[in-house]
């Protein structure tokens, strides 16, 4: 258990996960806009930033929420390297510059995405990936979506070359809902985890607005959210049996089915 400051020990007497000791990279994706990646990017960071461990942010999206996120957050939080590489690449550097490197080399780096309209648009970003954090909403078209985006995501060369442990989050549940029961049922048959539901909640919405994760918000500490990201984080930080067995059929929890 690490200490998450003063916000965390109150929301909830339960521990955060030890981390893996290595460096993990998860990479936030879905074909939609606005099903939450800036949120789950920007609020996981900000908890690993909590926790004392070496944090970046990347921004790939052009639109840039993350990093404005980041540019919005006051200095007496804990610190996240920022790095948006369209910015270096319009700044006429093409290749990755010195920062780019120290963003990727910090223990935990949290990728932001734009929305794109195929998974195979995604390819590029794999090889950054060692875990993938897929967030939908609990409306019918985003959930086909979202399943169309996985499948499309299984079948891809890149993809099944180097297969990543996937899972996804429900977003802005106001209640629990039957819609998911469906996406449960194919998640399942392609055995990726459903690991935590968030809510609708305005404080995400504040948090955004000035920098901070939801737990370093004054009123933040709400309980049920505190243990949607313990079960997010245990998944992120799971033993890495699956990676072992890279190119085989998945043996474990972690990993989808890609036959
Ligand atoms: N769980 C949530 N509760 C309330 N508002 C949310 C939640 N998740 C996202 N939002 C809001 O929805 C909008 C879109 O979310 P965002 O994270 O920017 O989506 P994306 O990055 O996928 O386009 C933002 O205004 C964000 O503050
Ligand atoms: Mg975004």
């Amino acid at each position: 258990m690490k200490p998450i400051g003063d916000a965390g020990a109150r929301a909830s007497p339960r521990s955060l996960p030890d981390l893996a000791p290595e460096q993990r990279r998860i990479l936030v994706v879905n074909a939609k806009g606005g099903c939450g990646k800036t949120t789950l990017a920007t609020n996981l960071a900000a908890l690993y930033a909590s926790m004392a461990v070496d944090t970046a942010l990347v921004d790939h999206d052009p639109q840039g929420s993350s990093s404005q996120w980041l540019k919005a957050r006051d200095e007496s939080r804990p610190a996240i390297q920022g790095i948006a590489p369209w910015k270096e690449a319009s700044a006429g550097h093409t290749t990755r510059t010195f920062q780019m490197r120290l963003a990727f080399s910090a223990r935990r780096v949290v990728i932001d995405t734009p929305a794109a309209l195929s998974a195979s648009d995604f390819g590029r970003w794999l090889g950054e990936a060692d875990r993938i954090l897929i967030p939908v909403l609990p409306s019918s078209i985003d959930i086909k979506a979202g399943a169309r985006f996985i499948g499309d995501l299984l079948l891809d060369r890149q993809y099944r070359q180097r297969p990543i442990p996937l899972a996804v989050v429900a977003n802005r549940v106001r209640r629990n809902t039957v819609v998911f029961q469906k996406l449960e049922r194919f998640l399942r048959s392609l055995r990726i985890p459903f690991v935590a539901t968030f809510r609708d909640l305005q404080g995400y919405v504040r948090a955004a607005e000035v920098g901070d994760g939801l737990f370093e918000l004054p009123r933040g500490r709400d309980q049920q959210e505190w243990e949607a990201f313990t079960r997010l984080l245990t998944w992120v930080e799971a033993t890495d049996r699956w990676r072992g067995a890279r190119g085989t059929t998945a043996s474990d929890s972690l990993g989808p089915s890609v036959s």
